[in-house]
């Protein structure tokens, strides 16, 4: 339990449970990406707080290269230009979330011009951000990388400088069941994730590091039940 577990939807779905070595913070052990979005509008003051929360994100030279073109279903001229750039098979569920965000980011410093090999970082972990900070308001946030990036340059008068990276489907959650048979079988699977072995290493390549090694750490399985 934690302090926002009153915003949170108590019966909403969550697929299977995470085989947490170690329990880590709520709000990451909830995230994930769900296709079943209700209509329930997001209120303006959480709509707004997506944003506080991107904007605080660190990045290179604190160049703050992340821009977002954002739509509501009032929005209904943008949101229809976001909905027509994603993939159809993107566009089978994201019609019913409420709010789509194109995040975009300038690929060169804004300072002197100079390529920033760190403006897709930046903009992921502006994303990241935000995604935790719509956890703590019992929202989710679904990001698709399959949509159009050469028609949203022209359908969204983008600059040259700046890049469209990935829109993002945000909104409550919906039971499972509101989804077509197959979408709902993908809903309800498992989520999975390397385990720690393979990606922490620190003699050498590909060695696990002792730093996650279960017998140094006396750390096995956590399973959460959320
Ligand atoms: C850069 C990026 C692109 C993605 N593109 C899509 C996409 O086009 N369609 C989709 O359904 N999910 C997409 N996803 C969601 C991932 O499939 C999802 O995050 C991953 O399977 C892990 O599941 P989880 O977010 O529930 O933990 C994307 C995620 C990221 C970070």
């Amino acid at each position: 339990m934690t302090a926002n577990t009153d915003i949170h939807q108590e019966n909403s779905f969550f697929p299977g449970r995470l085989d947490l070595r170690t329990p880590i913070n709520d709000l990451l052990s909830r995230r994930w990406s769900p296709r079943a979005f209700s209509d329930r509008p997001v209120e303006p003051p959480k709509l707004v707080r997506l944003f506080e929360a991107a904007r605080w994100s660190p990045s290179s030279v604190n160049d703050q290269p992340w821009r977002f073109v954002v739509a509501t279903k009032e929005d209904a001229g943008t949101y229809a230009h976001l909905f027509s750039l994603l993939s159809e098979s993107n566009r089978r569920w994201a019609s019913r979330a409420p709010l789509l965000v194109l995040g975009l980011t300038r690929t060169t410093f804004s300072r002197n011009g100079r390529p920033n090999r760190h403006s897709f970082y930046d903009l992921g972990q502006a994303v990241a951000f935000l995604s935790v900070e719509a956890e703590g308001l019992g929202l989710a946030v679904h990001q698709m990388g399959g949509f159009d990036e050469e028609r949203a340059n022209g359908l969204l008068a983008i600059p040259p400088d700046y890049e469209p990276v990935i829109i993002l489907a945000i909104g409550y959650t919906d039971r499972p069941e509101s989804l077509p048979d197959d979408l709902r079988q993908r809903e309800m699977t498992p989520r999975s994730r390397q385990p720690l072995e393979s990606i922490v290493f620190t003699d050498a390549w590909e060695k696990p590091s002792r730093h996650v090694d279960p017998h140094v750490t006396g750390l096995s399985d956590h399973s959460s039940t959320k």
